[in-house]
């Protein structure tokens, strides 16, 4: 883990399982993957791939495949061909606790947060630590004094600690959000989905969300995979911009090449604004 203070956001003190590969290693590659719905062919041939401390925008019309690739990229869907790759290795070629192992470092982020409702906010961030530590610690949930004290340093940074013991149904939508990451953090990935994460915030949250996706990004190596329908904050927060029209990549860009024309293919049939881009 780096530990700079990109954004002002420094990285957290990890537990000493540290398995953090090199930074020449892509962190994410997905290569000719293929899903098919039925006879809908919803991804065709997409391949892309993410590097350590990207933070890269996925935008594309409603109906797209975004979800649907995420989907695939956290193997929580099968593809029918093609492949996933996390740190170097083939998920489909893991078995058992390796399989785990690089499944737990790829974290989701969804749009509607995903919380334990009755659960406290600290402890729904040790739910992230939950494929750390034996099932029935889990089952019982008792974390170590080392896992709780990593948890509330995670929501420490995502500027959360004071509300630790708050349930979570009781908290706004943004901190719900601010908890999310925090329980993703908590799994220490290499790898963060997040498939709109700002969707139900309002235009100042959505704005700090990206802000401190990007500050993890920059400042862990992670790399952050982000579904977006706006692509004014697309552009502004990410380093990268990838475009799905119809299962299919149609740009994969710096975010500043990006133009009324790279806009224009990902959404042939809207009329673009100057503000938009
Ligand atoms: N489990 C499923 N069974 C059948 N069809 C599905 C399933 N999941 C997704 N689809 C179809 O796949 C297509 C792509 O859906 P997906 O959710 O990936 O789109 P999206 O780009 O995320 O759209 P949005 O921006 O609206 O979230 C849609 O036509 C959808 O109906
Ligand atoms: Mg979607």
């Amino acid at each position: 883990m780096r530990a700079t203070s990109a954004g002002g956001v420094s990285g957290v003190v990890a537990p000493p399982d540290a398995d953090v590969p090199g930074d020449t290693v892509q962190r994410l590659v997905v290569a000719g993957l293929h899903k098919s719905f039925g006879t809908r062919s919803v991804l065709k041939d997409v391949s892309l791939s993410v590097g350590p401390g990207e933070l890269v925008a996925v935008l594309g019309p409603s109906g797209a495949g975004k979800t649907t690739l995420f989907r695939c990229a956290a193997a929580l869907l099968s593809p029918d061909k093609g492949t996933v790759s996390v740190a170097g290795a083939r998920l489909a070629d893991l078995r058992g606790g390796t399989r785990r192992l690089a499944r737990r470092r790829v974290a989701v982020i969804f749009q509607q947060y995903n919380l334990v409702r009755r659960l406290s906010a600290l402890q729904n961030v040790l739910a992230g630590r939950l494929g750390y530590v034996p099932a029935w610690r889990g089952w019982l949930r008792r974390f170590t004094r080392e896992d709780t004290i990593f948890a509330l340093e995670c929501l420490e940074r995502v500027g959360m600690l004071e509300y630790a013991d708050q349930r979570a149904d009781t908290l706004s939508g943004g901190q719900q959000q601010r908890v999310a990451i925090a329980r993703a953090l908590a799994q220490r990935p290499v790898v963060i989905l997040a498939d709109e994460p700002v969707s139900s915030l309002d235009p100042r949250s959505s704005e700090s969300i990206l802000e401190l996706l990007r500050a993890i990004a920059h400042a862990d190596g992670v790399a952050v995979v982000c579904n977006l329908h706006q692509v004014h904050l697309a552009c502004e927060y990410a380093d990268r911009l990838i475009g799905l029209a119809q299962g299919r990549i149609v740009i994969d860009i710096p975010a500043a090449l990006v133009d009324a024309a790279a806009v224009a293919r990902i959404y042939p049939q809207a009329e673009i604004t100057d503000t938009q881009v």
